[in-house]
């Protein structure tokens, strides 16, 4: 079996989000698994030199883009031993960003329709395309409306993976003909309240939709989560399956992390506590072996759920001997909002605004407690790295926090239910409380070492649907 992962963004070669990190390791484990798994993706103007030099010219060829014919240079690389495409074209792809410029549906529709016409010249014929957001949502578009009868392409089924429902990827009704290349025959496919929307697109068009977590699989189905398409997938749940993320235990590994200040394992976890002070100091902040440290690694947008952190933050630390440390950037309330903190109680908040890989390991490792308290959470790779690094997460029970942090007894963290100050306020409570206690935090931290979100169960689970796919259609 062959697939051909399609993505705009795919670590280490381009990375803003958990995205990246998936399609960086989820293609390796298939690899493991012996499923033939090659990765295309754009070649952005910011792929690092020392990756650009192993880099392979393959060919160039034409694209169409609507009326227009558009260069495509195909190069491939070798990374974790799993072949990458990157394709160039640097009229839509030499730019300072990935995402947000006016012409995004032009330059997605170009990779999109790359990522099909590139098959004769690469020297693999996937049985499967796995597309994966809106970015990639037009492949499946494309698939069905000009491929799936020609020579080469008709027995390729595709498959489209939600990450996000929020970003879905919504242009006028007038880039239809002009950008897209598509007649009003195929208005139906991608039409949504009256605009153009390429998910829903992707969602009409792949022969199976699968999301991030079982239940963020649910969660889309309700209005609240489902910014609009909850109509949409309600008419075809029979073909969304939630499929839990893994993340890469190579690359998250503390035990042999070069980022880290010291290397530390769930066998020997001692030099956790100098983790700990390094980040303290690196923070800012005094450091105290005993003063419990709660990290925060996360893009500080609302669906992270920091409205409930703003109403509640400054009470904690006026009541409670804890520490704060932040990692992130994104929106200006929020990052005000932590440098506001920050300036108030200097001895208790640190923060890094900003987008930092290397320091966010140092906040996995140091970090006695890690919190995500988001209004709505496809999957999260941020509490199963946290977890890897023997730190406790305090979540709420959505999406995929759901599915991979657990309270009680045998359990590896704290969960609340609702989206409100009050539970947020007692779940720390009840974290801060257990950390005093010893013994039973040490219990509770060896727990967190001891859950596997390493992709071995989730690989197989896209492969039982590969399968199934395959033999269906
Ligand atoms: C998106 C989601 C996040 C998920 C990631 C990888 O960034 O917001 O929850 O973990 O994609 O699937």
């Amino acid at each position: 079996m062959k697939v051909l992962y399609a993505v705009s963004e795919a670590r280490p070669f381009a990375a803003s989000g958990g995205l990246a990190d998936v399609a960086g390791s989820l293609p390796r484990a298939l690899r493991k698994r012996l499923v033939g798994c090659r990765v295309v993706m754009p070649l952005y103007a910011s792929v690092p030199e020392e990756l650009r030099q192993n880099m392979k010219f393959i060919t160039h060829i034409s694209v169409p883009v609507s009326w227009r014919s558009q260069y495509c240079g195909i190069f491939e690389a070798r990374h974790g031993g799993v072949i990458y495409y990157l394709l160039d074209n640097q009229y839509y792809f030499k730019r300072d960003n990935y995402y947000s410029y006016y012409d995004d549906a032009e330059r997605f529709a170009f990779f999109a329709r790359a990522v099909l016409e590139i098959i004769p010249h690469i020297g693999f014929v996937p049985d499967i395309i796995h597309c994966n957001d809106w970015q990639t949502a037009l492949t499946p578009v494309y698939h069905s409306c000009f491929y799936a009868n020609k020579e080469g392409y008709s027995h390729i089924k595709t498959i489209f993976t939600i990450h996000n429902i929020q970003y879905q990827g919504v242009f006028g009704r007038e880039i239809l003909h002009d950008v897209l290349g598509l007649g009003d025959e195929h208005y139906s496919l991608l039409e949504y309240d009256g605009a153009i929307n390429l998910m829903k697109g992707g969602i009409e068009c792949a022969h199976m939709v699968t999301t991030v977590s079982p239940t963020y699989a649910k969660e889309i189905l309700d209005p609240w989560y489902s910014h609009g398409l909850d109509s949409i997938l309600l008419q075809r749940a029979w073909k969304i399956k939630g499929i839990l993320n893994g993340i890469d235990t190579d690359y998250y590994n503390p035990e042999t992390d070069p980022d880290i200040p010291a290397n530390y394992s769930c066998l020997s976890p001692e030099n956790k506590a100098l983790n700990k002070a390094a980040l303290q100091k690196e923070m800012g902040l005094p450091e105290k072996e005993d003063t419990p440290l709660i990290g925060i690694v996360s893009r500080l947008v609302g669906h992270k759920g920091f409205d409930l952190v703003k109403a509640i933050l400054e009470g904690v630390l006026q009541n409670e001997d804890v520490q704060l440390a932040v990692l992130g950037s994104g929106e200006w309330q929020y990052e005000s909002f932590f440098k506001e903190m920050h300036e108030k109680h200097p001895e208790k908040v640190g923060v890094f605004i900003g987008f930092n890989p290397s320091l966010a390991k140092r906040v996995y490792a140091g970090s006695d407690l890690f919190l995500m308290p988001s209004k709505s959470e496809p999957c999260g790779l941020a509490q199963m790295v946290a977890l890897r690094y023997g730190t406790v997460p305090i979540v709420r029970a959505t999406g995929g926090l759901k599915d991979s942090v657990f309270e009680g007894e045998e359990g590896n963290g704290f969960v609340f239910e609702g989206y409100n100050p009050e539970e947020l306020l007692k779940a720390i409570d009840r974290a801060l409380r257990l950390y005093e206690d010893k013994k039973s935090w040490r219990n509770l931290r060896q727990r967190a070492f001891d859950s596997d979100y390493s992709w071995g169960k989730s690989a197989n689970e896209y492969i039982k649907i590969y399968k199934e796919v395959i033999k269906k259609y």
